[in-house]
């Protein structure tokens, strides 16, 4: 696995913002979104695209294209969803599929709710987006439907991970051995024993949309 860690003064200046208890959903959302893109930057570093001609106002120029099959970005509902438009605005003709996933607070075990992904994924580049890689049980899980359907290029993006989630996510790849990589704003100190990230920024789907 290929395992990224943004070192950006910016990155980390957003990142303190986003942690901080007295920032509300709406400064919040708009972090995430601006983190995203940045985070989006170094996760696109691989993107496939094909040699393209074209005319500029003053001379033919040679240029590129992403190539075809369109990449796919798969947020991981909820909180990922928080993260797409950042995602996109950077690749506007990737296509978006959806997995939804709740962690059952007792066990830490993901639950999949929601799966709406094409069947066929063989040589499509994916895009996963999810805030927190904490145990990485659902960031595991999501990369598993997608090899399963085929995808063996795969990319992660995360605001926090704990070390404990990325080696146990790193265990997970290496068994499926599918090309990976992990590209992370930041990894924190260790899990507590409710399964949360230390320090962390708490529940990130509740700090986004708001506690159900
Ligand atoms: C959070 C987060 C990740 C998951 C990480 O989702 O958005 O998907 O927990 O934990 P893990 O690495 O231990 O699996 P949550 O289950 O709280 O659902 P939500 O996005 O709907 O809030
Ligand atoms: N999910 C979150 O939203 N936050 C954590 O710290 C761990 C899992």
């Amino acid at each position: 696995m290929d395992f990224k860690v943004l070192d950006h003064p910016l990155v980390a200046h957003k990142l303190t913002c986003l942690r901080d208890i007295n920032t509300k959903s709406p400064t919040f959302r708009d972090l995430v979104d601006e983190l995203v893109t940045l985070l989006a930057y170094e996760a696109t570093r691989n993107v496939r695209v094909r040699p393209i001609a074209i005319q500029t106002p003053v001379a033919e120029a040679a240029g590129v294209a992403l190539l075809d099959p369109k990449p796919l970005v798969v947020p991981i509902l909820r909180a990922g969803l928080g993260m797409l438009s950042g995602m996109t605005r950077l690749m506007p003709t990737a296509e978006v599929g959806f997995v939804g996933m709740v962690r059952d607070e007792e066990t830490l075990e993901p639950f999949t709710y929601a799966e709406r992904l094409p069947h066929d994924l063989s040589g499509r580049q994916c895009f996963v987006l999810d805030p927190m890689l904490a145990t990485g049980g659902s960031l595991s899980g999501c990369v598993e439907f997608l090899a399963e359907r085929g995808a063996n290029d795969v990319t992660c993006i995360c605001l926090l991970a704990a070390p404990e989630g990325v080696e146990n996510f790193r265990a997970l790849v290496d068994d499926l051995n599918i090309t990976t990589t992990l590209v992370v704003a930041a990894v924190d100190e260790r899990l507590n024993e409710h399964g949360y990230i230390v320090p962390g920024l708490g529940d990130a789907g509740d700090r986004l949309y708001g506690i159900v």
